[in-house]
């Protein structure tokens, strides 16, 4: 199974992301947190992207796209699985990506989509702030961030959707119910797709499905 997480801060990239792995036995590569432990080693690169970062603004394609190539070059030779997390940001990224995944043979299956207000965010960031100390979780970076993401990544949502492979999902509810959504629509792509070419597959909206998954 390979998954892309599209997804803005706060709306469970990384918990939804940790999940799927352990469940599809494939490796979570997130690039913020490849891009934190390098702030915390301080190697070159960490030192040079550290100020993006505490600002909440993106750090150069190249940066993200290196890391990212040598991470699946990796997932390749652990058996081709992936659950990428944080990339693509934006256009250039999104198309790129495309690229490394065409020329490994290990394009997305899934673009997985986590939907959220921006108020029940902020509320997740802030509280996470109190418990952790991430550099970018003041209430100020992180309505910069939420910024950037509505102006420069929600738009590719609407490529993945023309691609046919956008699954929507309600983010709203308690971690463990949206897991349940999450993992229940995987397991039924994944039986499908070796057997589905991509020009044939459809998007997937599952926001209006909350009873069935939990809610009162
Ligand atoms: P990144 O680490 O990707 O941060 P982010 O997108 O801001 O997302 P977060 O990690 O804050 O949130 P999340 O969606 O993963 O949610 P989480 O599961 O943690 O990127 C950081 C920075 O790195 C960027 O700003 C940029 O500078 C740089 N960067 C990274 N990738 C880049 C790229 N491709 N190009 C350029 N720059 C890049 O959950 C958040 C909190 O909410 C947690 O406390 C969690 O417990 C809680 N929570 C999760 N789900 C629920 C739920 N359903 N209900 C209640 N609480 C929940």
């Amino acid at each position: 199974m390979r998954v892309l997480l599209v997804a803005p801060p706060g709306a469970g990239k990384g918990t939804q992301g940790a999940l799927i792995a352990t469940h599809f036995g494939v490796r979570h590569v997130a690039t913020g947190d490849l891009l934190r432990d390098h702030v915390a080693r301080q190697t070159p690169l960490g030192l040079a992207v550290k100020e993006r970062l505490d600002r909440g603004e993106l750090v150069p394609d190249d940066v993200v796209l290196d890391m990212v190539r040598d991470a699946f070059q990796e997932a390749k030779e652990q058996g081709g699985g992936y659950v990428l997390d944080g990339m693509p940001r934006n256009m250039p990224q999104a198309r790129a990506l495309y690229q490394v995944g065409l020329s490994l043979d290990m394009t997305a299956d899934v673009a997985l989509h986590l939907k959220a207000d921006d108020d029940e965010l902020i509320r997740r960031l802030l509280a996470r702030a109190a418990l952790e100390h991430r550099s970018d979780d003041s209430e100020q970076v992180i309505r910069r961030r939420l910024a950037l993401y509505h102006e420069v990544t929600h738009p590719i949502v609407d490529w993945y959707s023309s691609r046919g492979i956008l699954v929507s999902v309600d983010a709203m509810r308690p971690v463990a119910e949206v897991a349940r959504q999450v993992l229940t629509a995987l397991e039924a792509l994944n039986s499908l797709v070796d057997l589905v070419p991509e020009s044939a597959r459809r998007s997937i909206d599952l926001t209006g499905l909350g009873a069935a998954f939990g809610d009162s």
